[in-house]
């Protein structure tokens, strides 16, 4: 119905140098590109910087990232063909409408009956990836068992490691535990806005990894996502919320759900699950030589959600004509969310199915 585009205006490059440290490992960063971080940043920054003039140029027609710098390699791990079972840890204090929107989204990956352009066509991307056997990524995602820890049992500042804590008693739980599935099983903890974790704001806006059976008693792939909407919206939940820097220079877009801080997290959990997907232990799909940080098919796309995506430029979304909110893919029931698009292996840059050369 809405399908239009719309163009939106660089940011100045200058004004984005805000000081952003190098993240830690496989964590999120929405503006990677105008950082030159500590000047050793390599291939990615290389390219993606590069891209961020093109944009600030008005030249980046076509850009949705680089192609001529980026040498992302298969390192031999596991990637995930089994059916894929996501287990939501809904950690500290969520409305049954914010959980909603984020299951809502979880359940549109594999259906294929939403209209295009569907979330399921932006897993499709992901599913281009394979492993040894030359077996592909499931298409098949689940909504599995979830946990609720309303009681912020470890507390409302959460170091890295603890949120593995938090994992370990989802599973450990004396009723109705997670089931330990390492095959196809990714755990999710989600924090509430009014909970600060390690580097949240600062580097990250989410992370995966795999916990440490000294802890949780398995190995298994996990992510992190918080809800920033108090903490930093215009960092985390961009573009629903600009950064304090560019108020005034541009404005913030609607999101699909009405909840800033919800909608930004939509795409930062779909982040996480490409990169699950394709390196869940972290030996798989990756670019750069330093396997402490590397960087992963969603890493190679932060920021763009649409045809000329790239620098600052969000690139070319939809609008829905009734609530005038920004969004890029269709989900079940009526349903629309912003998701950052996944590195292409095969064109080598950024895709997604709202791409104008798709339709
Ligand atoms: C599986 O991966 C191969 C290699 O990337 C690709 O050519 C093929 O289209 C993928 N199949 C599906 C169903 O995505
Ligand atoms: C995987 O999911 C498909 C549906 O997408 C189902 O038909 C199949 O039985 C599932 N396989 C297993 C092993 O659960």
């Amino acid at each position: 119905m809405s399908r239009c585009g719309r163009f939106h205006e660089c940011l100045a490059l200058g004004l984005l140098a805000v000081a952003v440290a190098s993240g830690g490992v496989v964590a999120w960063r929405p503006w990677p590109h105008h950082f030159a971080e500590d000047g050793s940043s390599g291939e990615k920054n290389a390219a993606l910087v590069a891209g961020g003039e093109a944009a600030a140029l008005g030249e980046s027609k076509k850009y949705e990232g680089s192609s001529e710098f980026v040498k992302l390699r298969y390192h031999m791990g596991p990637v995930l063909t089994a059916n894929i079972t996501v287990h939501p840890i809904w950690y500290g204090s969520w409305s049954p409408s914010q959980k909603h929107i984020l299951r809502c989204f979880l359940r549109s990956i594999s259906a294929p009956s939403a209209p295009r352009p569907s979330v399921a066509a932006w897993w499709r991307t992901v599913r281009l990836y394979t492993d040894q056997t030359g077996a592909n990524i499931s298409a098949t995602v689940v909504l599995g068992a979830e946990r609720s820890d309303r009681r912020y049992s470890h507390g409302r500042k959460l170091s890295r490691l603890a949120i593995q804590n938090v994992i370990r008693d989802a599973v450990a739980a004396p009723r109705r535990p997670l089931p330990v599935n390492p095959r196809g099983g990714l755990y999710l903890v989600l924090t509430s806005a009014d909970v600060a974790v390690q580097d949240f704001c600062l580097t990250a806006c989410g992370f995966h990894y795999f916990t440490f059976p000294a802890i949780v008693g398995y190995t298994l792939p996990y992510a992190w996502a918080g809800n920033s909407a108090v903490q930093c919206p215009g960092f985390c939940a961009y573009p629903f919320a600009v950064p304090p820097f560019a108020v005034g220079l541009r404005a913030a877009e609607r999101p699909p759900n009405g909840d800033v801080g919800v909608d930004g997290m939509v795409s930062v959990v779909a982040h996480e699950l490409a990169e699950m997907a394709s390196n869940p232990l972290v030996n798989a799909w990756y670019a750069g030589e330093d396997p402490s940080f590397p960087t992963e098919i969603a890493d190679l796309c932060e920021g763009i959600y649409g045809t000329g995506g790239g620098g600052a430029y969000t690139g070319q979304m939809l609008i829905d004509g009734r609530s005038g909110a920004a969004y890029n893919v269709n989900g079940v029931g009526g349903s629309k969310f912003l998701v950052q698009w996944i590195w292409n292996p095969y064109l080598s840059y950024c895709s997604g199915p709202n791409a104008l050369d798709h339709q």
